[in-house]
Protein backbone atom coordinates (compact mmCIF):
# COMPACT_ATOMS: atom_id res chain seq x y z
CA UNK A 1 0.00 0.00 0.00
CA UNK A 2 1.21 3.15 -0.71
CA UNK A 3 -0.28 4.66 2.42
CA UNK A 4 -0.29 3.82 6.45
CA UNK A 5 -3.91 5.07 7.01
CA UNK A 6 -6.62 6.70 5.27
CA UNK A 7 -7.43 10.07 5.66
CA UNK A 8 -10.45 9.77 8.26
CA UNK A 9 -8.63 7.59 10.47
CA UNK A 10 -6.40 9.13 12.41
CA UNK A 11 -7.28 10.27 16.16
CA UNK A 12 -5.61 11.78 19.52
CA UNK A 13 -4.37 8.18 19.98
CA UNK A 14 -2.28 8.29 17.20
CA UNK A 15 0.09 11.36 18.55
CA UNK A 16 3.64 11.36 17.53
CA UNK A 17 3.57 7.92 15.45
CA UNK A 18 4.76 8.58 11.59
CA UNK A 19 2.21 7.73 9.23
CA UNK A 20 1.69 8.49 5.42
CA UNK A 21 -1.06 9.45 3.54
CA UNK A 22 -2.51 9.39 0.32
CA UNK A 23 -5.40 11.56 -1.11
CA UNK A 24 -6.92 14.68 -3.48
CA UNK A 25 -6.36 18.28 -2.34
CA UNK A 26 -9.15 19.53 -1.25
CA UNK A 27 -7.63 23.26 -0.28
CA UNK A 28 -4.87 25.19 0.66
CA UNK A 29 -4.55 27.67 3.33
CA UNK A 30 -1.64 29.28 2.72
CA UNK A 31 -0.95 32.02 5.77
CA UNK A 32 2.64 32.80 4.86
CA UNK A 33 4.34 31.04 7.95
CA UNK A 34 2.09 28.64 8.23
CA UNK A 35 0.35 26.19 5.14
CA UNK A 36 -2.56 24.00 5.51
CA UNK A 37 -3.66 21.03 3.24
CA UNK A 38 -7.14 19.80 3.55
CA UNK A 39 -6.85 16.14 2.25
CA UNK A 40 -9.38 14.06 1.39
CA UNK A 41 -10.13 10.83 0.28
CA UNK A 42 -13.87 8.61 0.85
CA UNK A 43 -12.88 8.16 4.38
CA UNK A 44 -12.63 11.56 5.28
CA UNK A 45 -10.28 14.87 5.68
CA UNK A 46 -6.73 14.98 7.74
CA UNK A 47 -5.23 18.50 7.72
CA UNK A 48 -1.49 18.53 6.36
CA UNK A 49 0.95 21.64 8.12
CA UNK A 50 3.89 22.95 6.38
CA UNK A 51 5.59 25.67 9.07
CA UNK A 52 8.31 27.84 7.45
CA UNK A 53 11.26 27.31 9.44
CA UNK A 54 10.70 23.76 10.84
CA UNK A 55 9.50 22.31 7.27
CA UNK A 56 12.39 21.87 4.76
CA UNK A 57 12.26 24.76 1.77
CA UNK A 58 12.07 22.24 -1.00
CA UNK A 59 8.75 21.09 0.62
CA UNK A 60 7.11 24.47 0.98
CA UNK A 61 7.82 24.96 -2.14
CA UNK A 62 6.16 21.82 -3.13
CA UNK A 63 3.20 22.21 -1.36
CA UNK A 64 2.68 26.22 -2.47
CA UNK A 65 2.47 24.24 -6.34
CA UNK A 66 -0.38 22.01 -5.13
CA UNK A 67 -3.90 23.06 -6.70
CA UNK A 68 -7.16 22.18 -5.96
CA UNK A 69 -7.62 17.69 -6.33
CA UNK A 70 -4.30 17.28 -6.91
CA UNK A 71 -3.23 13.62 -6.09
CA UNK A 72 -0.48 13.20 -3.63
CA UNK A 73 1.07 11.44 -1.03
CA UNK A 74 2.38 13.22 2.21
CA UNK A 75 4.17 11.41 5.13
CA UNK A 76 5.06 13.29 8.60
CA UNK A 77 4.65 12.91 12.03
CA UNK A 78 0.88 13.30 13.87
CA UNK A 79 0.66 16.18 15.97
CA UNK A 80 -1.68 17.58 18.43
CA UNK A 81 -3.82 20.58 16.65
CA UNK A 82 -3.64 23.82 18.51
CA UNK A 83 -7.00 24.84 17.27
CA UNK A 84 -9.02 21.68 16.74
CA UNK A 85 -11.91 21.36 14.62
CA UNK A 86 -15.09 19.85 15.98
CA UNK A 87 -16.58 19.11 12.79
CA UNK A 88 -14.51 16.42 11.09
CA UNK A 89 -13.59 12.91 12.98
CA UNK A 90 -9.96 13.74 12.81
CA UNK A 91 -10.25 17.16 13.94
CA UNK A 92 -8.10 17.07 17.04
CA UNK A 93 -4.46 16.23 15.11
CA UNK A 94 -2.97 17.24 12.10
CA UNK A 95 0.34 15.82 9.86
CA UNK A 96 3.48 17.77 10.29
CA UNK A 97 4.74 16.94 6.68
CA UNK A 98 8.02 15.49 6.21
CA UNK A 99 7.98 14.37 2.90
CA UNK A 100 5.48 14.92 -0.15
CA UNK A 101 4.70 13.22 -3.38
CA UNK A 102 2.75 15.04 -6.50
CA UNK A 103 1.35 11.43 -7.55
CA UNK A 104 -0.81 13.45 -10.50
CA UNK A 105 -1.69 17.22 -11.29
CA UNK A 106 -5.43 18.53 -11.59
CA UNK A 107 -7.08 20.98 -13.98
CA UNK A 108 -9.04 23.32 -12.02
CA UNK A 109 -12.34 21.17 -11.35
CA UNK A 110 -15.51 22.95 -13.28
CA UNK A 111 -16.98 23.17 -9.94
CA UNK A 112 -16.36 23.13 -6.28
CA UNK A 113 -15.83 19.45 -4.59
CA UNK A 114 -17.28 19.96 -1.06
CA UNK A 115 -20.51 19.43 0.63
CA UNK A 116 -21.71 22.61 -0.66
CA UNK A 117 -20.74 22.78 -4.27
CA UNK A 118 -21.28 25.94 -6.76
CA UNK A 119 -21.69 23.09 -9.73
CA UNK A 120 -25.06 23.21 -11.30
CA UNK A 121 -26.63 19.43 -12.56
CA UNK A 122 -26.02 19.89 -15.59
CA UNK A 123 -22.08 20.49 -14.92
CA UNK A 124 -21.89 18.20 -12.38
CA UNK A 125 -23.91 15.14 -14.45
CA UNK A 126 -21.22 15.73 -17.09
CA UNK A 127 -18.44 15.58 -14.64
CA UNK A 128 -20.33 12.60 -12.91
CA UNK A 129 -17.23 10.95 -11.07
CA UNK A 130 -15.93 14.18 -9.53
CA UNK A 131 -19.42 14.15 -8.24
CA UNK A 132 -18.87 11.28 -7.19
CA UNK A 133 -15.78 12.57 -4.73
CA UNK A 134 -18.24 14.38 -3.02
CA UNK A 135 -19.44 12.88 0.31
CA UNK A 136 -23.40 13.48 -0.25
CA UNK A 137 -23.17 11.43 -3.66
CA UNK A 138 -20.93 9.13 -2.60
CA UNK A 139 -22.60 7.87 0.45
CA UNK A 140 -25.38 7.17 -1.70
CA UNK A 141 -23.90 4.65 -3.35
CA UNK A 142 -22.54 3.22 -0.61
CA UNK A 143 -25.78 2.76 0.63
CA UNK A 144 -26.77 1.11 -2.36
CA UNK A 145 -23.99 -1.47 -2.09
CA UNK A 146 -25.02 -1.98 1.32
CA UNK A 147 -28.31 -2.70 0.62
CA UNK A 148 -27.58 -5.00 -2.28
CA UNK A 149 -25.22 -7.11 0.09
CA UNK A 150 -27.85 -7.25 2.62
CA UNK A 151 -30.76 -8.49 0.09
CA UNK A 152 -27.94 -11.32 -1.13
CA UNK A 153 -27.38 -12.40 1.97
CA UNK A 154 -31.12 -12.33 3.24
CA UNK A 155 -32.10 -14.77 -0.09
CA UNK A 156 -28.65 -16.61 0.39
CA UNK A 157 -29.77 -17.40 3.62
CA UNK A 158 -33.43 -18.07 2.34
CA UNK A 159 -31.84 -20.76 0.44
CA UNK A 160 -31.91 -18.86 -3.51
CA UNK A 161 -29.99 -19.58 -6.10
CA UNK A 162 -28.71 -16.35 -8.20
CA UNK A 163 -28.95 -16.87 -11.48
CA UNK A 164 -28.17 -14.67 -14.52
CA UNK A 165 -29.93 -14.61 -17.40
CA UNK A 166 -29.26 -13.19 -21.02
CA UNK A 167 -29.62 -9.19 -21.74
CA UNK A 168 -29.53 -10.63 -25.60
CA UNK A 169 -33.18 -12.05 -25.78
CA UNK A 170 -36.52 -11.24 -27.33
CA UNK A 171 -39.49 -8.96 -25.88
CA UNK A 172 -40.49 -9.67 -22.44
CA UNK A 173 -43.81 -7.57 -22.12
CA UNK A 174 -43.84 -5.82 -19.08
CA UNK A 175 -45.94 -2.97 -20.78
CA UNK A 176 -42.94 -0.71 -22.19
CA UNK A 177 -41.62 -0.46 -25.34
CA UNK A 178 -38.01 -2.60 -26.03
CA UNK A 179 -35.03 -1.19 -26.76
CA UNK A 180 -33.41 -3.27 -29.81
CA UNK A 181 -30.13 -4.19 -30.84
CA UNK A 182 -29.60 -5.58 -34.51
CA UNK A 183 -28.12 -8.32 -35.49
CA UNK A 184 -24.86 -8.64 -37.59
CA UNK A 185 -24.90 -12.40 -37.85
CA UNK A 186 -28.85 -12.60 -38.45
CA UNK A 187 -29.26 -9.35 -40.85
CA UNK A 188 -32.56 -7.59 -40.48
CA UNK A 189 -33.22 -9.55 -36.62
CA UNK A 190 -32.92 -7.73 -33.45
CA UNK A 191 -32.59 -9.21 -29.78
CA UNK A 192 -34.66 -7.16 -27.64
CA UNK A 193 -32.85 -6.05 -24.18
CA UNK A 194 -35.20 -7.53 -20.95
CA UNK A 195 -37.62 -5.67 -19.72
CA UNK A 196 -37.68 -8.04 -17.04
CA UNK A 197 -35.96 -11.65 -16.68
CA UNK A 198 -39.68 -12.62 -16.58
CA UNK A 199 -39.99 -15.46 -18.99
CA UNK A 200 -36.45 -16.68 -17.97
CA UNK A 201 -36.90 -17.13 -14.04
CA UNK A 202 -40.59 -19.07 -14.70
CA UNK A 203 -38.68 -21.48 -17.50
CA UNK A 204 -35.95 -21.89 -14.23
CA UNK A 205 -38.91 -22.60 -11.89
CA UNK A 206 -39.36 -25.61 -14.90
CA UNK A 207 -36.13 -26.60 -14.19
CA UNK A 208 -36.83 -27.63 -10.84
CA UNK A 209 -34.22 -24.15 -9.47
CA UNK A 210 -36.67 -23.65 -7.00
CA UNK A 211 -35.82 -20.64 -5.15
CA UNK A 212 -34.47 -18.13 -7.70
CA UNK A 213 -33.12 -14.37 -7.29
CA UNK A 214 -30.84 -11.80 -9.80
CA UNK A 215 -29.73 -8.41 -8.99
CA UNK A 216 -30.36 -7.54 -12.62
CA UNK A 217 -30.35 -4.60 -14.88
CA UNK A 218 -34.31 -4.35 -16.68
CA UNK A 219 -34.55 -1.69 -19.94
CA UNK A 220 -37.66 -0.01 -20.90
CA UNK A 221 -38.10 2.79 -23.82
CA UNK A 222 -40.40 4.84 -21.58
CA UNK A 223 -41.20 8.22 -20.98
CA UNK A 224 -38.63 9.17 -17.62
CA UNK A 225 -39.56 10.22 -14.15
CA UNK A 226 -37.93 11.05 -10.80
CA UNK A 227 -38.86 7.10 -10.27
CA UNK A 228 -37.80 5.84 -13.54
CA UNK A 229 -34.62 4.95 -16.12
CA UNK A 230 -34.49 3.92 -18.86
CA UNK A 231 -32.02 0.67 -17.40
CA UNK A 232 -32.81 0.13 -14.15
CA UNK A 233 -32.26 -2.61 -11.51
CA UNK A 234 -34.72 -5.55 -10.29
CA UNK A 235 -34.64 -7.62 -7.09
CA UNK A 236 -36.01 -10.17 -8.82
CA UNK A 237 -37.37 -13.07 -7.39
CA UNK A 238 -39.12 -16.60 -8.06
CA UNK A 239 -40.60 -19.65 -5.83
CA UNK A 240 -41.89 -22.58 -7.03
CA UNK A 241 -44.75 -24.78 -4.95
CA UNK A 242 -46.23 -21.63 -3.47
CA UNK A 243 -48.97 -19.64 -2.55
CA UNK A 244 -49.51 -16.13 -2.86
CA UNK A 245 -49.59 -16.09 1.09
CA UNK A 246 -46.15 -17.66 0.98
CA UNK A 247 -44.88 -14.95 -1.38
CA UNK A 248 -46.08 -12.16 0.92
CA UNK A 249 -44.46 -13.40 3.69
CA UNK A 250 -40.57 -14.25 2.52
CA UNK A 251 -40.92 -10.64 0.89
CA UNK A 252 -41.99 -8.80 3.53
CA UNK A 253 -39.75 -10.34 5.91
CA UNK A 254 -37.08 -9.57 3.24
CA UNK A 255 -38.07 -5.87 2.92
CA UNK A 256 -38.43 -5.62 7.74
CA UNK A 257 -34.90 -7.13 7.61
CA UNK A 258 -33.47 -4.66 5.67
CA UNK A 259 -34.60 -2.23 7.34
CA UNK A 260 -34.29 -3.12 10.27
CA UNK A 261 -30.75 -3.93 9.34
CA UNK A 262 -29.94 -0.70 7.41
CA UNK A 263 -32.24 1.44 8.78
CA UNK A 264 -33.10 0.43 12.48
CA UNK A 265 -36.47 0.91 12.05
CA UNK A 266 -38.99 -2.05 12.84
CA UNK A 267 -42.58 -2.25 10.76
CA UNK A 268 -45.28 -2.68 13.77
CA UNK A 269 -47.44 -3.37 11.02
CA UNK A 270 -47.80 -4.32 6.88
CA UNK A 271 -51.28 -3.97 6.65
CA UNK A 272 -52.79 -5.67 2.88
CA UNK A 273 -55.68 -3.50 0.82
CA UNK A 274 -57.00 -4.98 -1.89
CA UNK A 275 -56.91 -2.43 -5.64
CA UNK A 276 -60.79 -2.12 -5.30
CA UNK A 277 -60.70 -0.89 -1.42
CA UNK A 278 -57.47 1.73 -2.61
CA UNK A 279 -59.09 3.12 -4.90
CA UNK A 280 -61.84 3.44 -3.34
CA UNK A 281 -60.54 5.05 0.05
CA UNK A 282 -57.41 6.71 -1.45
CA UNK A 283 -58.27 6.75 -5.16
CA UNK A 284 -54.52 5.23 -6.25
CA UNK A 285 -52.87 1.43 -6.52
CA UNK A 286 -50.35 2.91 -4.34
CA UNK A 287 -51.39 4.77 -1.51
CA UNK A 288 -49.82 6.92 0.62
CA UNK A 289 -50.94 5.99 4.36
CA UNK A 290 -48.67 8.10 6.59
CA UNK A 291 -51.91 10.34 6.16
CA UNK A 292 -55.44 9.20 6.79
CA UNK A 293 -57.42 11.94 4.49
CA UNK A 294 -59.27 9.49 3.52
CA UNK A 295 -61.91 9.58 0.81
CA UNK A 296 -65.60 10.39 2.02
CA UNK A 297 -68.37 9.72 -0.96
CA UNK A 298 -70.71 11.99 -0.52
CA UNK A 299 -73.27 11.06 -3.28
CA UNK A 300 -76.25 10.23 -0.71
CA UNK A 301 -75.67 13.50 0.84
CA UNK A 302 -74.70 15.81 -1.99
CA UNK A 303 -77.17 15.11 -4.64
CA UNK A 304 -80.80 15.90 -5.31
CA UNK A 305 -80.29 19.25 -4.45
CA UNK A 306 -80.36 21.59 -7.38
CA UNK A 307 -76.74 21.74 -8.08
CA UNK A 308 -76.38 20.05 -11.52
CA UNK A 309 -72.98 19.46 -11.49
CA UNK A 310 -73.17 16.97 -8.86
CA UNK A 311 -76.64 15.32 -9.48
CA UNK A 312 -74.96 14.57 -12.71
CA UNK A 313 -71.86 13.33 -11.64
CA UNK A 314 -70.88 9.46 -11.66
CA UNK A 315 -69.58 10.21 -7.90
CA UNK A 316 -68.85 12.59 -5.41
CA UNK A 317 -66.11 12.59 -3.21
CA UNK A 318 -64.25 14.98 -0.82
CA UNK A 319 -61.56 14.79 1.75
CA UNK A 320 -61.47 16.43 5.09
CA UNK A 321 -58.57 18.52 6.09
CA UNK A 322 -58.07 18.53 9.43
CA UNK A 323 -57.64 22.14 11.08
CA UNK A 324 -58.13 23.74 7.88
CA UNK A 325 -61.17 25.84 8.46
CA UNK A 326 -59.24 29.16 8.13
CA UNK A 327 -58.29 28.84 4.80
CA UNK A 328 -58.04 32.14 2.93
CA UNK A 329 -59.49 32.42 -0.21
CA UNK A 330 -56.13 32.55 -1.55
CA UNK A 331 -55.42 29.23 -0.24
CA UNK A 332 -58.52 28.15 -1.23
CA UNK A 333 -57.77 29.34 -5.33
CA UNK A 334 -54.49 28.20 -5.15
CA UNK A 335 -56.04 24.62 -4.48
CA UNK A 336 -58.35 25.00 -7.07
CA UNK A 337 -56.05 26.35 -9.34
CA UNK A 338 -53.87 23.12 -8.94
CA UNK A 339 -56.52 20.77 -9.34
CA UNK A 340 -57.83 22.50 -12.63
CA UNK A 341 -53.80 22.16 -14.16
CA UNK A 342 -54.09 20.00 -17.16
CA UNK A 343 -51.92 17.36 -15.73
CA UNK A 344 -54.89 16.89 -13.07
CA UNK A 345 -58.24 18.04 -15.45
CA UNK A 346 -60.78 18.80 -12.97
CA UNK A 347 -62.84 21.47 -13.71
CA UNK A 348 -63.78 23.15 -10.35
CA UNK A 349 -63.07 22.35 -6.70
CA UNK A 350 -65.91 22.56 -4.26
CA UNK A 351 -65.10 23.67 -0.52
CA UNK A 352 -67.20 23.62 2.84
CA UNK A 353 -65.69 24.92 5.74
CA UNK A 354 -66.95 24.21 9.50
CA UNK A 355 -66.19 27.15 10.78
CA UNK A 356 -65.51 27.31 14.68
CA UNK A 357 -68.70 28.24 16.11
CA UNK A 358 -70.22 25.67 14.74
CA UNK A 359 -71.55 27.37 11.21
CA UNK A 360 -70.78 26.28 7.80
CA UNK A 361 -69.36 28.08 4.44
CA UNK A 362 -69.12 26.79 0.84
CA UNK A 363 -68.42 27.56 -2.27
CA UNK A 364 -72.01 26.21 -3.17
CA UNK A 365 -74.46 28.04 -0.17
CA UNK A 366 -76.70 28.62 -3.31
CA UNK A 367 -77.29 25.10 -2.92
CA UNK A 368 -77.21 23.89 0.23
CA UNK A 369 -78.18 24.97 3.20
CA UNK A 370 -76.47 24.72 7.02
CA UNK A 371 -78.39 21.58 7.33
CA UNK A 372 -77.33 19.94 4.13
CA UNK A 373 -73.77 21.26 5.11
CA UNK A 374 -73.81 19.65 8.28
CA UNK A 375 -74.86 16.24 6.55
CA UNK A 376 -71.80 16.30 4.43
CA UNK A 377 -69.79 16.87 7.46
CA UNK A 378 -71.07 14.25 9.52
CA UNK A 379 -70.89 11.93 6.49
CA UNK A 380 -67.20 13.27 6.42
CA UNK A 381 -66.49 12.87 10.24
CA UNK A 382 -65.67 16.37 9.83
CA UNK A 383 -65.17 18.74 12.93
CA UNK A 384 -65.27 22.61 14.15
CA UNK A 385 -62.39 23.95 12.11
CA UNK A 386 -62.09 21.32 9.27
CA UNK A 387 -62.17 21.76 5.21
CA UNK A 388 -64.04 19.42 2.97
CA UNK A 389 -62.65 19.77 -0.41
CA UNK A 390 -65.35 17.93 -3.18
CA UNK A 391 -64.73 16.79 -6.57
CA UNK A 392 -67.20 15.00 -8.81
CA UNK A 393 -67.05 13.21 -12.29
CA UNK A 394 -66.53 9.92 -13.52
CA UNK A 395 -65.49 7.64 -10.73
CA UNK A 396 -62.14 6.83 -12.41
CA UNK A 397 -61.65 10.08 -13.11
CA UNK A 398 -62.62 11.92 -10.04
CA UNK A 399 -60.50 9.33 -8.15
CA UNK A 400 -57.36 9.92 -9.67
CA UNK A 401 -57.71 14.04 -9.53
CA UNK A 402 -58.87 13.80 -5.88
CA UNK A 403 -55.75 11.20 -5.10
CA UNK A 404 -53.53 14.37 -6.81
CA UNK A 405 -54.96 16.85 -4.20
CA UNK A 406 -54.31 14.62 -1.38
CA UNK A 407 -50.98 14.12 -2.19
CA UNK A 408 -50.49 17.73 -2.44
CA UNK A 409 -52.21 18.80 0.76
CA UNK A 410 -50.61 15.85 2.77
CA UNK A 411 -46.99 17.47 1.68
CA UNK A 412 -48.56 21.13 2.37
CA UNK A 413 -49.44 20.14 5.73
CA UNK A 414 -46.48 18.20 6.59
CA UNK A 415 -48.02 15.19 6.56
CA UNK A 416 -45.72 13.23 4.17
CA UNK A 417 -42.24 12.77 6.85
CA UNK A 418 -39.34 11.10 5.39
CA UNK A 419 -38.27 9.71 8.23
CA UNK A 420 -41.54 7.60 8.60
CA UNK A 421 -42.00 4.66 6.62
CA UNK A 422 -45.75 3.19 6.16
CA UNK A 423 -45.52 0.18 4.29
CA UNK A 424 -48.89 -1.88 2.65
CA UNK A 425 -49.75 -4.73 0.53
CA UNK A 426 -51.91 -3.98 -2.36
CA UNK A 427 -53.60 -7.37 -3.88
CA UNK A 428 -56.60 -8.54 -6.33
CA UNK A 429 -55.83 -6.08 -9.35
CA UNK A 430 -57.72 -6.89 -12.34
CA UNK A 431 -56.13 -8.96 -14.72
CA UNK A 432 -57.28 -6.65 -17.50
CA UNK A 433 -57.26 -3.08 -18.14
CA UNK A 434 -59.20 -1.76 -21.14
CA UNK A 435 -57.85 0.48 -23.84
CA UNK A 436 -60.14 3.22 -24.30
CA UNK A 437 -58.74 4.41 -27.50
CA UNK A 438 -58.49 0.95 -28.99
CA UNK A 439 -60.91 -1.07 -27.28
CA UNK A 440 -58.28 -3.69 -26.39
CA UNK A 441 -57.56 -5.50 -23.24
CA UNK A 442 -53.99 -5.30 -21.75
CA UNK A 443 -52.53 -7.44 -18.90
CA UNK A 444 -52.69 -4.79 -16.11
CA UNK A 445 -49.34 -6.76 -14.94
CA UNK A 446 -48.38 -9.28 -17.67
CA UNK A 447 -49.49 -11.61 -19.83
CA UNK A 448 -48.24 -14.87 -17.41
CA UNK A 449 -50.00 -13.41 -14.21
CA UNK A 450 -52.98 -16.13 -12.95
CA UNK A 451 -56.65 -15.36 -12.79
CA UNK A 452 -57.94 -15.63 -9.34
CA UNK A 453 -59.39 -18.87 -9.66
CA UNK A 454 -63.17 -17.86 -8.37
CA UNK A 455 -63.39 -15.29 -10.97
CA UNK A 456 -62.15 -17.78 -13.79
CA UNK A 457 -65.35 -18.13 -15.02
CA UNK A 458 -65.90 -14.18 -15.81
CA UNK A 459 -63.14 -14.14 -18.18
CA UNK A 460 -65.21 -14.59 -21.60
CA UNK A 461 -68.58 -12.77 -20.43
CA UNK A 462 -66.76 -9.57 -18.50
CA UNK A 463 -63.14 -10.18 -18.34
CA UNK A 464 -62.79 -6.67 -17.33
CA UNK A 465 -64.22 -7.47 -13.79
CA UNK A 466 -62.06 -10.82 -13.56
CA UNK A 467 -59.05 -9.94 -10.70
CA UNK A 468 -55.77 -11.33 -11.04
CA UNK A 469 -53.81 -13.24 -8.52
CA UNK A 470 -51.41 -10.01 -8.36
CA UNK A 471 -49.83 -7.73 -5.58
CA UNK A 472 -47.51 -4.99 -5.37
CA UNK A 473 -45.95 -3.86 -2.33
CA UNK A 474 -46.08 0.10 -2.02
CA UNK A 475 -44.06 2.04 0.83
CA UNK A 476 -45.03 5.96 1.53
CA UNK A 477 -46.55 5.93 -1.34
CA UNK A 478 -44.28 4.88 -3.58
CA UNK A 479 -44.59 0.92 -5.55
CA UNK A 480 -41.63 -0.44 -4.78
CA UNK A 481 -41.85 -4.21 -5.89
CA UNK A 482 -44.55 -6.25 -7.55
CA UNK A 483 -45.56 -9.74 -8.90
CA UNK A 484 -48.20 -12.32 -9.08
CA UNK A 485 -48.64 -16.11 -8.93
CA UNK A 486 -48.09 -17.24 -12.13
CA UNK A 487 -50.13 -19.35 -15.19
CA UNK A 488 -48.52 -22.48 -15.77
CA UNK A 489 -50.77 -24.20 -18.13
CA UNK A 490 -50.63 -24.39 -21.65
CA UNK A 491 -54.31 -24.24 -22.04
CA UNK A 492 -54.53 -20.94 -19.84
CA UNK A 493 -52.12 -18.89 -20.91
CA UNK A 494 -53.36 -19.52 -24.26
CA UNK A 495 -56.72 -17.97 -23.05
CA UNK A 496 -54.93 -15.22 -21.45
CA UNK A 497 -53.11 -14.89 -24.92
CA UNK A 498 -56.27 -15.03 -27.14
CA UNK A 499 -58.00 -12.43 -24.47
CA UNK A 500 -54.96 -10.37 -25.36
CA UNK A 501 -55.56 -10.16 -28.85
CA UNK A 502 -52.60 -12.31 -30.51
CA UNK A 503 -53.69 -15.20 -32.65
CA UNK A 504 -53.01 -18.55 -31.89
CA UNK A 505 -49.53 -18.28 -34.45
CA UNK A 506 -49.04 -15.00 -32.92
CA UNK A 507 -48.69 -16.39 -29.23
CA UNK A 508 -46.67 -19.53 -30.69
CA UNK A 509 -44.48 -17.39 -32.27
CA UNK A 510 -43.64 -15.23 -29.57
CA UNK A 511 -43.74 -17.31 -26.19
CA UNK A 512 -43.97 -20.67 -27.86
CA UNK A 513 -41.15 -21.64 -25.83
CA UNK A 514 -43.09 -21.20 -22.45
CA UNK A 515 -46.19 -22.76 -23.67
CA UNK A 516 -43.82 -25.81 -24.61
CA UNK A 517 -42.27 -25.70 -21.27
CA UNK A 518 -45.48 -25.75 -19.40
CA UNK A 519 -46.06 -29.24 -20.89
CA UNK A 520 -42.77 -31.23 -19.19
CA UNK A 521 -43.79 -30.78 -15.49
CA UNK A 522 -43.99 -27.10 -14.60
CA UNK A 523 -44.49 -26.76 -11.14
CA UNK A 524 -47.09 -24.03 -9.62
CA UNK A 525 -44.97 -21.05 -9.17
CA UNK A 526 -44.78 -17.46 -8.73
CA UNK A 527 -42.91 -14.11 -7.69
CA UNK A 528 -42.27 -10.77 -7.30
CA UNK A 529 -39.63 -7.77 -8.67
CA UNK A 530 -38.93 -5.31 -6.40
CA UNK A 531 -37.26 -1.70 -8.05
CA UNK A 532 -34.06 -1.69 -6.60
CA UNK A 533 -33.34 1.65 -7.49
CA UNK A 534 -36.76 3.00 -5.73
CA UNK A 535 -36.13 0.98 -2.52
CA UNK A 536 -32.54 2.87 -2.50
CA UNK A 537 -34.19 6.62 -2.66
CA UNK A 538 -36.69 5.15 -0.47
CA UNK A 539 -34.21 4.00 2.19
CA UNK A 540 -32.13 7.24 1.42
CA UNK A 541 -35.30 9.59 2.27
CA UNK A 542 -35.76 10.90 -1.66
CA UNK A 543 -37.42 11.03 -4.54
CA UNK A 544 -35.16 11.43 -7.53
CA UNK A 545 -33.49 7.32 -8.06
CA UNK A 546 -30.81 8.95 -10.47
CA UNK A 547 -29.03 10.07 -7.19
CA UNK A 548 -28.63 6.10 -6.53
CA UNK A 549 -26.88 5.27 -9.50
CA UNK A 550 -23.49 5.71 -10.22
CA UNK A 551 -23.82 6.98 -13.82
CA UNK A 552 -27.62 7.70 -14.67
CA UNK A 553 -29.30 8.85 -17.64
CA UNK A 554 -30.74 12.28 -17.71
CA UNK A 555 -34.69 12.78 -18.65
CA UNK A 556 -34.39 12.89 -22.22
CA UNK A 557 -32.77 9.47 -21.80
CA UNK A 558 -28.91 10.74 -22.53
CA UNK A 559 -25.92 10.19 -20.76
CA UNK A 560 -24.34 13.75 -20.90
CA UNK A 561 -20.51 12.32 -19.62
CA UNK A 562 -19.81 9.93 -22.36
CA UNK A 563 -22.60 11.61 -24.52
CA UNK A 564 -24.60 8.93 -25.66
CA UNK A 565 -26.58 7.67 -27.67
CA UNK A 566 -24.71 9.09 -30.46
CA UNK A 567 -24.43 8.42 -34.07
CA UNK A 568 -22.94 5.46 -35.52
CA UNK A 569 -20.86 5.24 -38.70
CA UNK A 570 -22.50 4.48 -42.09
CA UNK A 571 -20.18 1.32 -42.23
CA UNK A 572 -21.72 -0.01 -39.29
CA UNK A 573 -25.13 0.43 -39.94
CA UNK A 574 -24.29 -1.60 -43.13
CA UNK A 575 -22.78 -4.51 -41.35
CA UNK A 576 -25.46 -4.80 -39.23
CA UNK A 577 -28.09 -4.88 -41.73
CA UNK A 578 -29.81 -2.25 -40.67
CA UNK A 579 -29.34 0.05 -43.82
CA UNK A 580 -28.75 -1.03 -47.79
CA UNK A 581 -25.45 -0.05 -48.79
P1 LIG B 1 -42.94 -4.53 -12.68
O1 LIG B 1 -43.05 -4.09 -14.10
O2 LIG B 1 -44.02 -4.15 -11.74
O3 LIG B 1 -42.88 -6.11 -12.58
O4 LIG B 1 -41.55 -4.04 -12.13
C1 LIG B 1 -41.13 -4.34 -10.81
C2 LIG B 1 -40.64 -3.10 -10.11
O5 LIG B 1 -39.59 -2.47 -10.83
C3 LIG B 1 -39.62 -1.07 -10.60
N1 LIG B 1 -39.61 -0.37 -11.92
C4 LIG B 1 -38.78 0.63 -12.25
N2 LIG B 1 -37.84 1.27 -11.55
C5 LIG B 1 -37.14 2.24 -12.15
N3 LIG B 1 -37.33 2.63 -13.43
C6 LIG B 1 -38.27 2.01 -14.20
N4 LIG B 1 -38.43 2.39 -15.48
C7 LIG B 1 -39.06 0.98 -13.60
N5 LIG B 1 -40.06 0.18 -14.03
C8 LIG B 1 -40.37 -0.63 -13.00
C9 LIG B 1 -40.85 -0.77 -9.79
C10 LIG B 1 -41.68 -2.01 -9.98
O6 LIG B 1 -42.52 -2.26 -8.87
N6 LIG B 1 -41.57 -9.16 -14.07
C11 LIG B 1 -42.41 -8.40 -13.18
C12 LIG B 1 -42.26 -8.83 -11.75
C13 LIG B 1 -42.92 -10.14 -11.42
O7 LIG B 1 -44.07 -10.38 -11.86
O8 LIG B 1 -42.30 -10.93 -10.70
C14 LIG B 1 -42.06 -6.93 -13.30
O9 LIG B 1 -41.09 -6.53 -13.90
O10 LIG B 1 -40.49 -0.62 -8.43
Amino acid sequence: MLRTHTCGELRIEHINESVTLCGWVQKVRDKGGMLWVDLRDRYGITQLLFEEGSTAEELLTTARSLGREFVIKASGVVTERYAKNENIATGDIEIKVESLDILNASEVPPFIIEDKTDGGEDLRMKYRYLDLRRNEVREKLQLRSRLAIATRNYLANEGFIEVETPVLIKSTPEGARDFVVPSRMNPGEFYALPQSPQTFKQLLMVSGLDRYFQIVKCFRDEDLRADRQPEFTQIDCEMAFVTREDILGMFEQMVRSLFKEIKGIEFTEFPMMTYAEAMKRYGSDKPDIRFEMEFVELNEVARNKGFNVFDQAELVVGICAKGCAEYTRKQLDALTDFVRRPQIGAKGLVYAKCNADGSFKSSVDKFYNQEDLKTWAEAAGAQSGDLLLVLSGKTNQVRKQLNELRLHLGTELGLRDNDVYKPLWVVDFPLLELDEETGQYHAMHHPFTSPKKEDFDMLDESPGEVRANAYDMVINGVEIGGGSIRIHDRATQQLMFKHLGFTEDEAKAQFGFLMDAFEYGAPPHGGIAFGFDRLCAMFGGTESIRDYIAFPKNTSGRDVMIDSPSPIAEEQLVELGVKLR
